[in-house]
């Protein structure tokens, strides 16, 4: 067994910070000891992102960081994994000198190994080979002690290509994970006290597409809701191209999936749209919404949208915003448009620049704070169950606790109640929580 303290400081989507997991897990097994305080450690794993030059920024910045503790410690084992890591590769070795570990998207399985290698007298190791199946799929992570929700990892990369989009070329191909893997590590979870699960995936709308058994994702939701402890499943990310009247009628059907989608529209404008290489319409867009609402009248439905993309004129801009307040989605997460190495759209005429795209920015930010504060209005007065996650932040004599449709709810209680679901009836509405009393 190896001793050492190791701290894992994490970017990105749900993903990463599962990967980051795992990579916890791995080496909590080889004997060395998780801390939050990146002084005290051996071991600093820098998990990065590389979704968009700001997500660049903050990795490059925290690495700099990192560094002076290097100088103070030169026994200190700095590594870098993640998305950027992937991109970069070795060449993270000339941007950072006192790196000594670069490892890719399919490596994770081979972290403890490396650390070895490196412990053992080599220096600035580097692996990205992207592998057909990713071992790191199936390692289980055992929650700590507490948590009420796990993320579980069901298929791995991307085939898309949206014009725009990294996510390929730093994660791979899409590999979706065998039924019976993802079921035994639920059943795993559900035994250690997990009452909701994340099912991720780049686009889980597509799962099974790569698997010799099958099954796809309605079904795979299907053998999911009847695993005995498992209150809750969420999953993300979906995309509306591959949405299909099967995986409405799950939110109808099925009792435990939540009533929350996470349905990326991108832009309101079929133009922008079409050289996104989305695979939608704008109608194409608003004949799903209607279909999930169909089935499931309440549900939550959130978005991403990008702003700025190359050939977007104001008159584009303001299909997008029609379409916001068509659809009045419950929270967006918007985005300036920026290059990214190798893509398609980075060749694309058009440019949009930087204060035309921060002035579309505002706009489109201002209408939804309108549009989530106006959402959760709408729940004033209702009674809803709330799954208790943990104390607030806020005030610790609160607890907070998450709908079905995923908002937070605050409310005085004790923290007995954490992990039980209780009914609480919402007294008022914030721009991102909500109030309520303990019924
Ligand atoms: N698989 C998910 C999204 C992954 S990336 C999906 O298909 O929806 C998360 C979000 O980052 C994207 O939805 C998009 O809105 C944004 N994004 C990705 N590349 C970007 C770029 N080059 N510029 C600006 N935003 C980008
Ligand atoms: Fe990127 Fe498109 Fe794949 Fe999402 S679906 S990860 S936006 S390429
Ligand atoms: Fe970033 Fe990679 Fe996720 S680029 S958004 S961490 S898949």
């Amino acid at each position: 067994m190896s001793t050492g303290k190791f701290h894992i400081h994490t970017f990105g989507c749900q993903m990463n910070a599962h990967d980051s997991e795992q990579m916890a897990q791995l080496l909590g097994e080889a004997g060395y000891v998780k801390t939050g305080d990146p002084e005290g450690a051996d071991i600093i794993i820098i998990n990065t992102c590389s979704v968009r030059e700001k997500a660049d920024q903050k990795v490059y910045s925290q690495l700099g960081r990192f560094k002076k503790l290097k100088q103070e410690n030169p026994d200190l084992i700095i590594g870098v994994a993640g998305c950027l890591a992937q991109e970069q590769a070795a060449g993270f070795f000339r941007k950072a000198t006192y790196l000594d570990l670069v490892i890719g998207t399919h490596n994770l399985h081979r972290l403890v190994k490396m650390i070895e290698e490196i412990k053992s007298g080599k220096s600035q190791i580097a692996d990205t080979t992207f592998r057909r199946s990713v071992r790191s799929l199936g390692i289980r992570t055992l929650p700590s002690p507490g948590s009420v929700s796990a993320f579980v990892t069901i298929m791995q990369g991307c085939n898309n290509f949206c014009s725009y989009c990294i996510v390929p070329y730093v994660r791979g191909r899409e590999e979706s994970r065998q039924s019976a893997d993802i079921m035994d590590e639920i059943r795993f979870l559900a035994e250690n006290g997990i009452m909701e699960v994340t099912l991720l995936g780049q686009n889980v709308n597509s799962y099974g597409a790569t698997l010799s058994e099958d099954v796809d994702f309605p079904e795979l939701l299907g053998m999911i809701n009847k695993i005995d402890g498992i209150d809750r499943i969420r999953f993300t990310t979906s995309h509306p191209k591959d949405l299909s009247g099967d995986l409405a009628a799950c939110f109808a059907d099925l009792d435990k999936v939540c009533e929350h989608i996470h349905l990326p529209v991108q832009s309101g404008s079929d133009y922008v749209l079409k050289k996104m290489k989305r695979g939608y319409t704008v109608g194409g867009y608003l004949e799903k919404v209607g279909m999930l609402r169909d089935a499931c009248p309440g549900i939550s439905i959130t978005s991403d949208i990008i702003v700025g993309f190359p050939g977007e004129k104001e008159d584009d801009f303001q299909k997008t915003i029609d379409l916001m307040e068509e659809v009045r989605f419950d929270n967006t997460f918007s985005f300036r448009y920026c290059d990214r190495h190798g893509t398609a759209s980075e060749g694309y005429d058009g440019k949009v620049e930087e204060t035309v795209k921060q002035e579309r920015l505002s706009r489109l930010q201002a209408i939804q704070e309108r549009h989530s504060l106006e959402k959760n209005r709408y729940l004033e007065g209702s009674v809803k169950d709330v799954l208790v996650e943990g104390i607030s932040k806020n005030d610790d004599t609160d607890i907070k606790g998450r709908t079905s449709g995923n908002k937070i709810v605050n409310f005085a209680g004790g923290a007995d109640l954490i992990g039980k679901t209780v009914r609480v009836k919402i007294v008022r509405a914030h721009m991102h929580s909500l109030r309520g009393e303990l019924l």
